[in-house]
């Protein structure tokens, strides 16, 4: 493995690994992603091993040039409105965190998309990797770079610590803008539904075309999408959820992590602790905020980042704040809930 800081060289290198079969790990403004040539079914074995994932979980095509798309996506079996949200999104939303489910062109190897009628296809907002798509085969298969159901990485190094031995080049990008996966959305039914919550927010996109679905469920159903699997993106050290005001009265224990959404949260919930526990004691938890202003951007830019801080054994646990269910709060709340122990 090649741990690459980005410049000319490294990527016209990835690239060529990417054209010649081989796995790049490279940033998005979401997570880092770990990619192999779309159209090439011996890459995209390579990314289900270096993952360990099971084998009906499909992947997102990340593409670099609207006319991709048309490689891909049978268009013409979207019904018209269903092609003007199309239209509209892609021009308003790509590049950007929104993956859409299109019906597929048998030219994408059915281990992209795990045997479905339906391919997922995103156009990453983030000139790294624009331009190794670009400079490649203009269709990178791409999941999160992370070892099956663990936290998705935000870094570079996360990806070395996790999955580095089976990756060709990292190409070290920096930390991601967004810090949580892209939304998953399908626009092949008769009402768009939201599969996965995620970095663009559902009031954006029904701002857009109008009203989308967001449960996610078929009736009596499999997951629809994978990433519906209660339990994911789950660190090794347990982690619990809490609303805000039941949050702040908990008395901590030492050893204990406690994660806050906003900087006034965990002044109160200090505040209460002088009356629950010797301030000693108070010194032995580890206290983290993902936001000081409780901007949700910036929540979900480290949420992450801190989970992978904080997932040690020198952690016994880990007690976390929702966020308020609005904007970006959404998909921080769908990854905590996921990661709790309780989705075990
Ligand atoms: O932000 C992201 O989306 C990142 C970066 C690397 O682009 N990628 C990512 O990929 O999160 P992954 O593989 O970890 O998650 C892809 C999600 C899964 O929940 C998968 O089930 C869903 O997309 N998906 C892919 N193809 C699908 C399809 N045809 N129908 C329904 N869901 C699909
Ligand atoms: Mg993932």
């Amino acid at each position: 493995m090649e741990f690459l800081s980005v410049c000319d060289e490294s990527l016209r290198r990835a690239a060529a690994v990417i054209s010649g079969g081989g796995l790049v790990a490279f940033p998005t403004e979401t997570v880092y992603g770990l990619g192999g040539d779309a159209f090439n079914p011996a890459a995209l074995a390579k990314i289900f091993e270096a993952k360990g994932r099971p084998r009906f979980d499909p992947l997102i095509v990340h593409i670099a040039a609207l006319e991709t798309l048309e490689k891909m996506a049978d268009l013409s079996t979207l019904a018209d409105d269903g092609r003007e949200k199309l239209a509209v999104m892609s021009r308003r939303l790509w590049p950007g965190p929104l993956t859409l489910i299109l019906p597929k062109l048998k030219a994408v190897p059915d281990l992209a998309t795990s045997g479905l009628a339906t391919v997922a296809v995103r156009f990453p907002d983030h000139p790294v990797a624009q331009r190794l798509i670009s400079l490649s085969t203009g269709a990178i298969a791409a999941p999160s770079a992370n070892p099956f159901g663990y936290l998705s990485p935000t870094r570079a190094e996360h990806v070395r610590d996790q999955l580095g031995a089976n990756v060709d080049i990292i190409l070290d990008g920096g930390p991601c803008s967004v810090g949580v996966e892209s939304t998953v959305l399908d626009i092949c039914g008769a009402q768009p539904r939201i599969l996965r919550p995620g970095g663009t927010p559902k009031e954006a996109i029904e701002a857009l075309i109008g009203p989308v679905l967001s449960d996610g469920e078929i009736p009596g159903g499999s997951p629809v999408s994978p990433g519906q699997l209660k339990s994911h993106y789950a660190p090794r050290t347990p982690l619990l959820v809490y609303a805000t005001e039941d949050i702040i009265a908990l008395p901590g224990e030492k050893g204990e992590a406690f994660l806050f959404v906003d900087g006034a949260s965990r002044e109160t919930w200090l505040a209460a602790q002088q009356g629950n526990v010797a301030e000693a004691e108070t010194n032995r938890i580890t206290v983290r905020v993902l936001s000081e202003t409780g901007d949700l951007l910036e929540a979900a830019a480290r949420l992450f980042e801190m989970l992978h801080e904080l997932d040690r054994p020198a952690i016994s646990r880990i007690r976390a704040q929702l966020a308020p269910e609005q904007g970006l709060g959404a998909a921080i709340n769908d990854r905590l809930r996921r990661a709790s122990c309780a989705a075990r």
